[in-house]
């Protein structure tokens, strides 16, 4: 463990989790774990900038942490815990604020959009970033996997350290974006422009790990496609297809050309019902070993030992900070 890079990142529990989390991040995630000392944490205190009903909260952060180990996310070869278990986090993140300048946090692209859509957005809105730094810099993550819309935060967190580090000497290591490219983006079925999101509101575009065999079938059988009758990779003008063709190489070892070599001359029924099959198939042996957890002592192991482990981490931070600043009796 000791002299492999350190790679940590998190997800909100905000919506329930979706196909295209599983192969665009948990599966990137899981692929790196033999090579990397890696961190995943539910990022639940990221959740609450924007009002969550407690019960919905509760429920999911439960299955989110049994989802990723049902993923594949091996909880010996990964840190597993929940960002709200270690108070650290946060009293890390007020001495991070301290370091840091309204004007900066108030340029942060996600925040002057999200501040636009609701006049009476919360003040954790602006501070979010800070919070991210906490979690990134706490465990001196050598690397941060993220899509491309959080890179400007885990920027933010670079500068953040170095300039604590200039003003009260060498604490923290500076953090990498590593921009998940290498997975591919799982479009909606339903409108195949905008990339399926836990967010989103209309269920019919977005398949959820936890879907039943039906409504992934349905939603599936369902999605967009074009008016031609060729199952051809071209994102451009054939976005529904493409993106039917994306989920099947992610989850088999075909590619694009093999794929649309099986579906010659048959219709898009028959390939929707061989993506549906495929679908099917990953996400109900992610559910069987879903169910052995959701309820099981393991997992509670498996969240106490992470807590016990970061919240270590987070306080030796926490209190080599306060020395630095003068913060003591
Ligand atoms: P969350 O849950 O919103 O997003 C989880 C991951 O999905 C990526 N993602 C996207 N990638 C590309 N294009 C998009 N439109 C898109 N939407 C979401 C996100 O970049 C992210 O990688 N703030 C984080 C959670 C977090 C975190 C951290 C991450 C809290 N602390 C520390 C890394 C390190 C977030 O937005 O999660």
């Amino acid at each position: 463990m000791e002299n492999k890079k350190r790679l940590l990142t998190g997800l909100k529990p905000t919506g329930d989790l979706t196909l295209g989390n599983y192969i665009g991040a948990i599966m990137q995630m899981v692929k790196r774990q033999e090579e990397f000392d890696s961190y995943l944490f539910v990022a639940d205190l990221h959740a609450i900038t924007i009002h969550q009903p407690p019960e919905e909260l509760r429920r999911r952060i439960k299955e989110f942490i049994a989802l990723y180990i049902a993923c594949g996310i091996d909880p010996k070869k990964n840190t597993i815990y929940l960002q709200s278990d270690n108070e650290f986090i946060p009293s890390i993140s007020w001495l991070l604020e301290c370091s840091t300048y309204y004007g900066e946090a108030s340029r942060m692209i996600q925040f002057k959009e999200k501040s636009k859509q609701n006049a009476n957005f919360t003040l954790g809105l602006l501070t979010y970033p800070v919070l991210m730094a906490a979690d990134i810099l706490y465990v001196d993550s050598d690397y941060v996997p993220v899509g491309i819309d959080q890179k400007q935060h885990v920027e933010l967190a670079r500068d953040i350290a170095e300039r604590f580090n200039k003003m009260y000497g060498e604490t923290f290591k500076l953090p990498e974006p590593l921009i998940t490219e290498s997975g591919v983006k799982i479009k909606d079925l339903k409108d195949p422009s905008k990339k399926m999101s836990k967010s989103e509101e209309n269920p019919n575009g977005v398949i959820c790990l936890l879907d039943t065999k039906e409504q992934i079938t349905k939603k599936i059988m369902s999605a967009t496609t074009d008016s031609e009758m060729q199952v051809k990779y071209d994102p451009e003008n054939k976005p529904g297809i493409s993106n039917l063709i994306n989920i099947c190489i992610s989850l088999t070892n075909d590619t694009i050309q093999q794929v649309e070599e099986k579906f010659v001359g048959k219709n898009y029924g028959e390939f929707k019902k061989y993506v549906a099959e495929l679908v099917c198939d990953r996400i109900g042996k992610i559910q069987e070993r879903y169910e052995e957890l959701i309820n099981s002592k393991e997992l509670e192991d498996i969240l106490n030992e992470g807590a016990a482990k970061t919240k270590q981490l987070a306080k030796d931070k926490y209190e080599a900070m306060r020395q630095k600043m003068g913060l003591v009796r």
